[in-house]
């Protein structure tokens, strides 16, 4: 755990989506890790507000909230200008973490929803790292976490936005891990696991039974990315998921747990 916390001691972090959640989860984990200073970035001005404020009376001037909208490209911009100014010109680590669920029939859903899906979702992490990398490569370090989903490796019916999206978020992640390896900034793709957040309201649920809380999540993931893994996976479920995917022995499980998941949520069964 020392290693850990010391991989975040005395650094500048941005977390986008970082009102609530995982994204609130890892701005906190990292404030008790150390950090100097940290940046939320959240389109929800009122919970931003009232996180920002409990986070200071805890650790004093050393969190700032910025409203942003991740799908915007010039709000990114200057995000990342106000977070430098505020971690006085440094910025350690960025965490593009805000992200949707995207749930709903693949014939109902037309260009614009597509539209929606990609600019939250891979967009706004495109847009972070574009802003983030020059201050980056300046100070001569840094790194980059995406925060992706299972569902990249384990892609569901009647979720295919999102996993479509995140799929593709992770093939950015990787391709530009080994872009700037020589540079000295780093990349990570991880994976929250199944995490009791708002998030699961998607499908008009709740987070499903055993579902890890945030903080768990969060500690995971930035074990993970202190150990520079090219990709976190946040829980069990997650890592064998991904190595049965990929293994063709196990193709026939998975394709009857997937299509059974098809099956229950077109009868509008959304708990997996
Ligand atoms: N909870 C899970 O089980 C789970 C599983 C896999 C992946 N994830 C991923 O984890 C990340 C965090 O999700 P969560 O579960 O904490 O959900 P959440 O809904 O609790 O948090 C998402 C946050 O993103 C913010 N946000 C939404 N749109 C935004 C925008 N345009 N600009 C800036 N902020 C915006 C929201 O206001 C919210 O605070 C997402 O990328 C999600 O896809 C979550």
């Amino acid at each position: 755990m020392c290693e850990t916390q010391n991989y975040y001691r005395n650094k500048f972090a941005v977390v986008t989506g970082a009102a609530s959640g995982v994204g609130l989860a890892l701005t906190e984990t990292i404030l008790s890790y150390g950090a100097e200073r940290i940046v939320l970035a959240d389109v929800n001005e009122a919970n931003l507000a009232g996180e920002v404020a409990r986070l200071n009376s805890a650790h004093s001037g050393q969190a700032l909230g910025v409203r942003c909208d991740v799908t915007n490209e010039e709000e990114v911009k200057g995000m990342i200008e106000q977070a430098a100014e505020f971690c006085v010109g440094r910025i350690d680590f960025l965490f593009n973490n805000a992200g949707a669920g995207f749930a709903g029939k693949f014939e109902e859903q037309g260009n614009g929803d597509w539209g929606k899906a990609f600019a939250l979702n891979f967009y706004g992490a495109v847009y972070g790292i574009r802003a983030v990398l020059p201050i980056m490569r300046a100070q001569g370090s840094g790194h980059i976490v995406n925060v992706i989903s299972g569902i990249a490796f384990y892609p569901m019916a009647y979720q295919t936005m999102y996993s479509a999206t995140k799929a593709a978020l992770n093939g950015l992640t990787l391709a530009l891990r080994y872009e700037y390896w020589d540079e000295n900034i780093r990349f990570t793709s991880a994976t929250p696991g199944t995490v009791a957040t708002a998030i699961w309201s998607v499908g008009g649920g709740d987070a499903p039974k055993g579902a890890q809380s945030p903080q768990q999540s969060a500690r995971t993931i930035l074990s993970g990315v202190s150990k520079n893994e090219r990709l976190v996976l946040g829980d069990d479920t997650d890592a064998s998921g991904v190595r049965s995917r990929f293994n063709p022995d196990a193709a026939k499980y998975a394709d009857e747990y997937l299509l059974n998941v098809a099956r229950k949520r077109r009868k509008g069964e959304w708990a997996v």
